[in-house]
C-alpha cells in the first residue's frame, strides 16, 4: 500500500459503515410501514487529486489533513421534502454512535451561488488494530431538487472553474429559483403525497 492508501483506509471504513447505518434508517421506516424522510443515501471518499487541490488552495499542511479537511469522508442524504431535512438532522443528533460537532444551514442562509443544503460534520469512531480512532465526516442533507441543482452546478463549476459566462450564470440563478419553487410546491401537497405513497406501498405489500 502506498502512503495515500494507508491514509485513506480509515476514511473508506468510515464511509462503508456510515452508509450501511444511514441506509438502515430508511429500512426501519419501511419495516414499520411509515413514509421515510430519507429517499436515498450516497457516500464517497474524496478523490486524491481533489484532496491535493483543496489542501493547496486552503494552505492546509498534509499532516493536518485529518483535522482540517472535514469532507475527506462525505455522505449525502436525500429527502423528498424540505421538512424532512429537520427530521433527519434530529435523528442524526440523537444517535449514540457518532457526535455532531458542527452544523451549517445553507437552507436558511442560501449561498451566493444559489446552493442550498444542510451540512453537519460528525465525529465518528472507527475501530482499528491500533485501537479507536475518530474520523470527521461531512453529511449533506438536501431535497431531491436541491441535489439536482447542486449536481449540475458542480459539473459546470468544473468546466468554467467557477467563472461562468453571464448567460450560464443567469440560467443557474433561474434554475436555483425553479428548484426552490419546486420544493415549495411539493411542501404544499406533502401530506397528500405521503398518504398516496403509504397507500401504494400497502397495496404492494399485499401483492407479495
Ligand atoms: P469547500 O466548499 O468544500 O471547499 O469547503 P467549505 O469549508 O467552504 O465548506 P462549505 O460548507 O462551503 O462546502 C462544503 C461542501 O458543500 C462542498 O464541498 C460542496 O460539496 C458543497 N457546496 C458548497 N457550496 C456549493 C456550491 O455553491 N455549489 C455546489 N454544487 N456545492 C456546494
Ligand atoms: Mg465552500
Amino acid at each position: 500500500m502506498n502512503q495515500w492508501d494507508i491514509f485513506l483506509a480509515p476514511y473508506k471504513q468510515a464511509i462503508d459503515e456510515l452508509k450501511i447505518k444511514l441506509k438502515g434508517i430508511r429500512k426501519q421506516y419501511e419495516r414499520e410501514g411509515k413514509s421515510s424522510p430519507i429517499e436515498f443515501v450516497t457516500g464517497r471518499v474524496k478523490p486524491i487529486p481533489s484532496i491535493i487541490e483543496k489542501a493547496n488552495k486552503r494552505g492546509i499542511q498534509f499532516d493536518k489533513l485529518s483535522e482540517e479537511m472535514y469532507d475527506i469522508a462525505g455522505l449525502r442524504m436525500m429527502c423528498q421534502f424540505v421538512d424532512d431535512i429537520d427530521i433527519v438532522v434530529v435523528l442524526l443528533k440523537n444517535r449514540k454512535d457518532f457526535e455532531v460537532v458542527e452544523e451549517r444551514d445553507y437552507i436558511k442562509e442560501t449561498k451566493e451561488s444559489g446552493y442550498r443544503s444542510y451540512h453537519v460534520i460528525v465525529k465518528y469512531p472507527i475501530e482499528t488494530l491500533d485501537g479507536q480512532r475518530f474520523i470527521l465526516a461531512e453529511i449533506q442533507i438536501r431535497t431531491l431538487a436541491m441535489n439536482f441543482w447542486a449536481t449540475i452546478e458542480h459539473t459546470l463549476r468544473y468546466k468554467y472553474d467557477g467563472d461562468y459566462p453571464p448567460e450560464i450564470q443567469h440560467r443557474l440563478e433561474r434554475a436555483a429559483e425553479a428548484a426552490y419553487l419546486l420544493d415549495e410546491e411539493m411542501s404544499e401537497i406533502r401530506e397528500e403525497i405521503k398518504e398516496a405513497q403509504k397507500y401504494y406501498s400497502e397495496q404492494r405489500s399485499e401483492l407479495r
